[in-house]
């Protein structure tokens, strides 16, 4: 049988390499320079952008002179800077210089971090980074977590784990269905990504039960009680409270303790959305040897914007954009499978102390 003709269009030798790389080095060096005078956003109408960086898929390739214009014209005339130096709305990281050469490198071994092998170095990388993280936080020993795409699946993983530990030993087999509704708990300010997740896992948006917040935007853990004992008797099942430490709107931190306490009350999971602000926060209020006394069931998960140059490093190059982190540890109370988990609740009293700095 004739074998095809191989396609060599994008199998390139290392000095075509270098030669593209070295133009792109040059693109981004001009854009560091320019930074501090571009306009951190530009005024354009959807149609300018569009006429400008929509081209027809070519049949042929673009000569590099012609290639290069075209990104230094998307790079440097019709683009956002959240890494300006004046950049000061909504949420997103400024990304780092080290963070985009850890990108070039991730991007190129490429690595699949869904099988040990297919990525030995950098699957160690991962569960040494996020060890490293739950010991900053003063997590015991044997936890760990995952690198994920950003907050949503962040929470979206943690929120999975609380079904799966709380929901019963069939629900990953048998779902949701025929149960009582299962609930959880979280404040006003909440971000939309823990509906969403609810959504996701069958349990339905109206299972996120949005409690009020106190004058300083904080879930009030009295309402929190209150609403899960209207559940009870309703027969529904409650199964997760949901804090934020460093909500999106006003970064407020939910009175972590209290819940904590609440959720080992009613056997609830704990979950913590720190995808704002937690890391920095809860780190330069916890000194890694406050380890903790009391273990328990509790994700996290925390965007880790502010150390992506750490993070990106040990991720493929479609994970590095926005890199989040969930946690687990150890429990005696829930699985060690290597996947978003519970870690130990008493860091709240450090993060209590720095929410009201
Ligand atoms: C508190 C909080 N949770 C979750 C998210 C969602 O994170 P991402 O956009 O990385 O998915 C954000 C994003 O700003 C956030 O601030």
């Amino acid at each position: 049988m004739d074998r095809p003709e191989p396609f060599r269009d994008l199998d390139w030798d290392p000095k075509r390499a270098r030669e593209l790389g070295e133009r792109a080095l040059d693109l981004w060096v001009e854009l560091l320079e320019k930074l501090p005078d571009l306009s951190i956003g530009r005024r354009e109408r959807a149609e300018e952008v569009r006429a400008a960086v929509s081209l027809d898929v070519p049949d042929e390739p673009m000569p590099l002179d012609d290639l290069m214009a075209h990104l230094r014209s998307v790079v440097l005339e019709h683009s956002m800077y959240p890494g300006h130096p004046g950049f000061m709305a909504y949420v997103s990281g400024a990304g780092t210089v080290p963070g985009v050469a850890g990108d070039l490198i991730a991007a190129a071994v490429n690595q699949n971090v869904g099988g040990w092998r297919l990525s030995p170095a950098a699957s160690e990388i991962e569960l040494n980074l996020t060890k490293w993280l739950a010991a900053q936080f003063g997590l015991p020993e044997g936890s760990g977590g995952l690198l994920t795409s950003g907050g949503a699946m962040a929470n979206f993983i943690g929120l999975k784990a609380a079904r799966d530990a709380k929901g019963g030993k069939e629900v990953r087999a048998r779902g949701v269905q025929g149960e009582p509704r299962m609930t959880l708990y979280a404040s006003e300010e909440v971000h939309s990504v823990v509906d969403r997740a609810a959504d996701m896992l069958g349990l339905g948006t109206q299972a996120c039960r949005h409690i009020a917040i106190d004058d300083r935007f904080r879930m009030r853990p009295d309402e929190v009680r209150r609403s899960i004992e209207m559940d009870l008797t309703d027969r529904s099942r409650p199964i997760a409270i949901v804090a934020s430490a460093g909500s999106v709107a006003t970064g407020s931190i939910d009175p972590l303790n209290e819940l904590a306490d609440l959720a080992d009350e009613y056997g609830l999971w704990l979950h913590v959305d720190g995808a704002a602000s937690w890391p920095t926060t809860f780190a330069r209020s916890t000194p890694a040897s406050s380890a903790p006394t009391r273990s328990r069931s509790t994700p996290t998960s925390g965007c880790t914007r502010r150390t992506r140059a750490d993070v990106s490093s040990c991720e493929t190059s479609r994970c590095s954009a926005s890199p989040s982190v969930c946690i687990r540890a150890t429990s005696t109370k829930t699985s060690t499978r290597r996947a978003a988990g519970p870690i130990s609740h008493r860091w709240a009293r450090s993060s209590r102390a720095a929410s009201k700095r």
